[in-house]
């Protein structure tokens, strides 16, 4: 038979698993967005067959309030040896500008930004709410790619040629 004291814990238990799912919310991420970096080595501005994933490299997720325009969240990662990153992310972002951005590379022949003249600085948007009928809890990001300082010949030229781009326009 079970004594008082053993009751008594028991309801203690009860209240305490009860209260948990409030402790554990307000911790744990409610979102992973998951995405890939690469090193484009033919220094296109998209990712094509040639580019190559980059482990090691650093990205940053930041949410800016949509009128106010600060920053709400931020949060940086790595990307593992295939080239992914995950990043977790705490609580509902509705009405939230999201985007991912690239922060460092690892490769030092592959480290150059487009984040100048016409093109923009590689950034991803994603969505960070179950407010607009998105489901599950991770989320696929763009991929982004850092350019290699000198582009790889002549596999580049020749890929070019095929996707018929002028190279030199
Ligand atoms: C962000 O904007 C809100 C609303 O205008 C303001 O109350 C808040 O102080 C701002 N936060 C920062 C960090 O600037
Ligand atoms: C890299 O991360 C992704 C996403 O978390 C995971 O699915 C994959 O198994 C990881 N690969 C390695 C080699 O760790």
């Amino acid at each position: 038979m079970a004594s008082l004291t053993q009751v008594a814990l028991l309801f203690a238990g009860a209240l305490c698993l009860m209260c948990l799912p409030g402790i554990v919310h307000s911790t744990a991420p409610q979102f992973f967005v998951e995405g890939k970096v690469y090193c484009e080595v033919c220094r296109a501005n998209f990712i094509n067959k040639l580019s190559e994933p980059m482990a090691g490299a650093k990205v940053r997720l930041e949410c800016r309030g949509e009128e106010a325009g600060n920053i709400t969240y931020s949060v940086e990662g790595e990307t593992n040896g295939t080239g992914l990153y995950r990043l977790p992310v705490e609580g509902d972002h509705d009405g939230e500008l999201c985007e991912i951005t690239l922060v460092k590379s690892s490769r030092p022949d592959c480290d150059d930004l487009p984040d100048e003249g016409w093109a923009q600085k590689p950034a991803s948007r994603v969505t960070l709410t179950t407010h607009n009928g998105i489901q599950g809890d991770t989320r696929d990001a763009n991929p982004l790619g850092f350019a290699k300082k000198v582009a790889l010949q002549p596999q580049c030229s020749e890929l070019f040629k095929e996707l018929d781009i002028d190279q030199d326009s």
